[in-house]
């Protein structure tokens, strides 16, 4: 029996790992490579590699990926960074004659005021939120690169390029920097950090009022796994030509301030928590340092 090749690009971020994890016990070829073999911004490289292995599938899980202050502070890194490992991957596909691909985008691809709960055909129906608009407007495009291919090759040459929209995620392979992490992970490194050193507070940027949605990554690489092995009449049933993204998530929302009286429980912080609602986002702020971290929302 001919085993499927799939390459997971993104091998070792927090979604590449947990596909590689369910995929491992499946009939198929993994094919991984990380950023010191191939970068994926490097078109040649990019081509090249793909020229030489007769990929089945591809999942495209790299991205430069981040909270709202790294957005905030590197939106060129954002853009362009995005652009190029995208741009690079999918036309390198379909120049080597790969027929699958799944690309994984962002609940932030949608208006700062859609309506909720956010449904795909909110696409572009207003202005972003202006924080991470940049890594927005990388994601619509990867949406729009698949969607273009499929209307332009889909018949000809079979090209069947589908895209995931992920809510929050957090699992394993989390990123816990201070600066860089996105809440979950950001609540609990600020929750542990201010329990061993046994500080007397913890201040939460915002009103805690919000809510959010959050998706644990195995289920997120179950539904990628399930999505990109569809078939293309009920994929085509769910989508269409001009909106052929799906989101997934848990269908549940929970505020900031479940989110963290939760984590705090979990970690055994019997400190004060406060909320400053002066404040414009979620920022922790451990009162010993005043070490400032700000947290996506
Ligand atoms: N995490 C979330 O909450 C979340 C939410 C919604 C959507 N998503 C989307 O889901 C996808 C996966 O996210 P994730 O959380 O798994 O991100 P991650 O943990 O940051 O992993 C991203 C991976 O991409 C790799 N990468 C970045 N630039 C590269 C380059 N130039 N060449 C080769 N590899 C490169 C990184 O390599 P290094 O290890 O070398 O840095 C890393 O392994 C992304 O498209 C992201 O936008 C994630």
């Amino acid at each position: 029996m001919i085993r499927p090749k799939i390459f997971i690009a993104g091998s070792k971020g927090m979604v590449g790992s947990a596909l590689i994890r369910l995929l491992k016990d499946q009939e198929v070829e993994i094919l991984i490579k990380d950023r010191t073999e191939l970068d994926l911004m490097n078109q040649d490289s990019v081509q090249n590699f793909f020229k030489n292995e007769k990929i089945d599938q591809i999942y495209l899980a790299a991205a430069k990926v981040g909270g709202i202050y790294a957005n905030s502070t590197y939106p060129a890194d954002f853009i362009y960074q995005n652009l190029m490992i995208q741009n690079n991957v999918i036309h390198s596909a379909f120049l080597s004659g790969v027929k699958k691909l799944l690309f994984l985008g962002s609940s932030c691809i949608y208006p700062k005021n859609a309506n909720q709960p956010m449904k795909e055909e909110e696409l572009l129906s207003d202005k972003l939120e202006p924080t991470n608009e940049p890594y927005a407007v990388a994601k619509i495009a990867g949406i729009k690169m698949c969607e273009s291919y499929n209307r332009q090759y889909g018949v000809s040459d079979e090209i069947d390029y589908r895209s995931v929209m992920p809510t929050n995620l957090y699992g394993p392979g989390d990123n816990y920097h201070p600066e860089n992490s996105h809440v979950i992970p950001g609540l609990i490194y600020r929750f542990h950090e201010a329990k061993i050193n046994n500080l007397p507070s913890v201040t939460i940027w915002g009103t805690g009022t919000p809510k959010r949605e959050f998706l644990h990554v195995e289920d997120m690489a179950r539904a990628s796994i399930f999505i990109m092995d569809l078939d293309k009449k009920d994929y085509d049933k769910h989508t269409s030509s001009m909106c052929s993204h799906i989101n997934v998530g848990s269908g549940k929302d929970l505020s900031i301030k479940e989110l963290s009286e939760t984590i705090r429980e979990v970690v055994g912080y019997e400190g004060v928590v406060h909320f400053d609602p002066n404040k414009p986002y979620y920022q922790l702020i451990l009162h010993q340092n005043q070490k400032k971290v700000c947290l996506n929302p």
